[in-house]
């Protein structure tokens, strides 16, 4: 039976879909199988980020509407054989769609995956609801700025209302540069305010995009997949390559960038 794990956020573009997509690619890598759920009507994007928009014959809504079965809503990742994306409707954002039409869904699939990565729109509106009501677990994704940090606060605490098995945090876009020079808070330093376990962190990085490889990013996205997996908790050190005498001329360079 899939874990069904929903990322959230609060504030908008801190990185919700690049870090369910990445991930979800990451755990397909390591043989697991793995749907990417996109809940977010209206402005969804995962089928884009993930590049099968041209292959979407249905969509989840399609399938809430009996249009098709779940499974036919699914797509398989042409370069990942174990990564499904079952997209979202952005025809008619007003429509209103139930969080129970959505688990209804997701709990039909359930069996046949490992896990069921839900991308949840920003807000802690109805689309929150209607993404969370469906998950066990929830990542919560953050940048180091404060607007992020205030907004996942919210979410966190809008969060426990919910039974679920655990919330966790995602700390994205971290410059190690800004962690050394005490411009940002370290991850440590964020977790401890926010009161929720560190899952993972993951570098600014150029080269975020999906199946890119090589990028620091990449090797972080492996770290969390591997903490999702196995339930340890290495942490991407992103301040690693800022510190001593080669590390302050790192940062000087990145800062005149
Ligand atoms: N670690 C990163 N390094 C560099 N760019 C990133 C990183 N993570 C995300 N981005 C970029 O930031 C932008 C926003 O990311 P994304 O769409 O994943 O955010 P989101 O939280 O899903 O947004 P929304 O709330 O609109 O759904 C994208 O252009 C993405 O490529
Ligand atoms: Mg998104």
């Amino acid at each position: 039976m899939a874990r069904k794990i929903v990322f959230t956020s609060g504030k908008g573009g801190v990185g919700k879909t690049t870090v369910a997509a990445n991930l979800g690619m990451c755990l397909a890598a390591a043989g697991e199988r793995v749907v990417l759920a996109d809940t977010d009507f209206g402005l969804n994007n995962i089928d884009v980020v993930c590049g099968v928009e041209g292959l979407i014959h249905y969509d989840i809504v399609d399938a809430i509407e009996g249009r098709c079965r779940a499974r036919q809503a699914l797509v398989r990742h042409p370069q990942s054989a174990n990564l499904y994306i079952l997209a979202s409707n952005h025809t008619d954002p007003e429509k209103y769609i139930s969080p129970q039409a959505v688990r209804l869904i997701l709990d039909s699939i359930a069996r046949s995956f490992d896990y069921i990565l839900i991308d949840c729109p920003a807000g802690i509106e109805a689309g929150f609801h209607r993404a969370v009501a469906s998950a066990e677990e929830a990542i919560v994704v953050t940048t180091p700025h404060v607007s992020s940090l205030r907004d996942a606060d919210k979410a966190i605490s809008v969060l426990k209302s919910y039974r679920l098995k655990s919330v966790e945090l995602v700390i994205n876009m971290a410059r190690g540069d800004m962690i050394v020079d005490g411009e940002v808070l370290s991850p440590r330093e964020i977790s401890d305010i926010l009161k929720t376990p560190l899952l993972g962190v993951i570098p600014q990085d150029d080269g975020v995009f999906l199946g890119e490889r090589g990028g620091s990013a990449q090797k972080a996205f492996r770290l969390l997949a591997g903490n999702v997996m196995q339930g340890t908790r290495r942490i991407y050190n992103a301040a690693g390559k800022y510190g001593g005498f080669f590390g302050s001329i790192r940062r000087s360079l990145k800062k005149n960038l």
